[in-house]
C-alpha cells in the first residue's frame, strides 16, 4: 500500500483543502525532506489569488521551507537523514545554455517547487540531492526557513553590486524591503533611507536599521537630496512592483548611479526611462530575481550567526490544518512580517 501523507492542496483560486495525499518517493539523486516550516510570500498570496500560476492548479504550493532528511534516495551521498537542511526551489535542467553557466533562473525548462510543482504546505517533499543545504541543528526552523526570502535580497544586494560606505534608497518597506534593510546596514550602506506609504511598515524598517524614514512621497527626493549631499543615491532599490516608481527612482540616483529592479510587476510594463540622460550620466538598471545556489549559502550563513533580526517574522505561526485562516486574514495583519505554518507531525 502507497504511503500517504497530509498536504494543503490549493484546489482552485482561494480554496485550500487539507487532504492525504501519496507521500512522494525520493527517486535516484533524490532525497524525501521531512518539512517542519514553510513561510508565506508574496508569490503564494498571488498564486492563491490566482494572479500567478494559475495553470499549475491543483498543486500544493509553498517554496520557503526547512526541514530534516527523512530518505535518502539511491545514489545519494554526503548527506544524512535526521539532519536539517534547507532547500533551493529552483531546477534546472542542467543541460542548457544557462544551465552550464550557472544562470539557472533564466533556465527555459526550469521547475520551482511551491509554483510550477507540488511544494512544501505538506509533511514531505521529495528534491534533488543537489539542490539540498544542510543546516546546523542549533538555528531554530522558524529562523531557517527565512534563507529563501533572505536569500532574493541577497542575490539583489549582489547584482547591484552593494557595498560599505554606499548611499540606499529603498522604496517599499514590506518584509522583503525590511530584509533589504537589514542586509544593507550589515553590508555598511550608509546612509539608508526607506520610503513606504504606510507608517507602521516606515517604524519597522527604522527598528531595523534604516537611517531616515519618508511616509511622503512628495517629500522623498528632498530628503534623499539632503542625506547625499544634493547628488542623489548610488542605488535605489524597487521593493514595489509599481511601474510608476521608476519615473521617480530615476530622479533618486546619482550620475553613474544603479536602479535595482526588484518588486515584481504585471507582465507587459514598460520602464518610464530618459535614454539620453541613461548614456550621458552612464546610469544602469539591472533586475534580479529570486535566489539560488549562492546565495541561499550566503543567506543561511547570516541567519546561522545572527546578522538578521528575525522575532517579527516568525510571531504568526499556524498549523497546516489552518492554512485557509492563515491565507484569508494575511492582509489584516499588515504587522506580521511573516506568516509561517508549522508542521507537526
Ligand atoms: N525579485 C525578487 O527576487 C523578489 C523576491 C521576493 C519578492 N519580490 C517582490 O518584491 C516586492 C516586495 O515584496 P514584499 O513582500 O515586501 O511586498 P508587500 O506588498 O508586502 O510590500 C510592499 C510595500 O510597498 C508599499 N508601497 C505601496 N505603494 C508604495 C509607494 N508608492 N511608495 C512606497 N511604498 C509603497 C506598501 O505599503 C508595502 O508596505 C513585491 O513586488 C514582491 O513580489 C521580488
Ligand atoms: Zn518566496
Ligand atoms: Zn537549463
Amino acid at each position: 500500500m502507497t504511503a500517504t501523507m497530509k498536504a494543503a492542496v490549493l484546489v482552485r483560486p482561494g480554496q485550500f483543502e487539507v487532504q492525504q495525499v501519496p507521500r512522494p518517493e525520493p527517486g535516484r539523486g533524490e532525497v524525501l525532506v521531512r518539512i517542519s516550516r514553510v513561510g508565506i510570500c508574496g508569490t503564494d498570496m498571488h498564486i492563491f489569488n490566482g494572479h500567478y500560476a494559475a495553470d499549475s492548479l491543483p498543486m500544493i504550493p509553498g517554496h520557503e521551507f526547512t526541514g530534516t532528511i527523512a530518505e535518502l534516495g539511491q545514489d545519494v551521498q554526503g548527506l544524512t537523514p535526521g539532519s536539517p537542511v534547507v532547500v533551493d526551489m529552483n531546477i534546472g535542467c542542467g543541460t542548457c545554455y544557462w544551465c552550464r553557466r550557472n544562470e539557472v533562473l533564466n533556465c527555459p525548462d526550469m521547475q520551482q517547487m511551491g509554483i510550477t510543482m507540488d511544494g512544501a504546505f505538506a509533511e514531505y517533499i521529495a528534491v534533488p540531492a543537489r539542490l539540498v543545504i544542510p543546516a546546523p541543528d542549533t538555528v531554530p526552523t522558524e529562523v531557517l526557513a527565512l534563507t529563501e526570502p533572505l536569500a532574493c535580497v541577497v542575490r539583489c544586494a549582489r547584482k547591484a553590486n552593494i557595498t560599505f560606505g554606499q548611499s540606499v534608497v529603498v522604496l517599499g518597506a514590506g518584509p522583503i524591503g525590511n530584509l533589504h534593510v537589514q542586509l544593507l546596514r550589515t553590508i555598511g550602506a550608509a546612509p539608508i533611507i526607506v520610503a513606504d506609504l504606510s507608517e507602521d511598515r516606515v517604524n519597522m524598517a527604522l527598528e531595523a536599521g534604516a537611517d531616515v524614514g519618508v511616509t511622503d512621497p512628495a517629500e522623498l527626493e528632498d530628503v534623499v537630496m539632503r542625506h547625499t549631499d544634493g547628488r542623489g543615491a548610488d542605488v535605489v532599490i524597487e521593493s514595489v512592483g509599481l511601474p510608476a516608481l521608476y519615473r521617480q527612482a530615476t530622479r533618486l540616483i546619482r550620475k553613474g548611479g544603479h536602479i535595482a529592479a526588484f518588486g515584481l510587476t504585471g507582465a507587459d510594463e514598460m520602464l518610464p526611462v530618459d535614454i539620453l540622460q541613461t548614456i550621458l550620466q552612464e546610469n544602469s538598471i539591472k533586475g534580479s530575481v529570486a535566489g539560488m545556489g549562492q546565495d541561499m549559502h550566503d543567506a543561511l550563513t547570516m541567519l546561522t550567526h545572527g546578522r538578521i533580526r528575525t522575532e517579527r517574522f516568525t510571531a504568526a505561526t499556524y498549523p497546516l490544518d489552518q492554512i485557509q485562516d492563515a491565507f484569508d486574514s494575511f492582509a489584516d495583519r499588515p504587522r506580521d512580517l511573516k506568516t509561517q505554518i508549522a508542521l507537526t507531525h
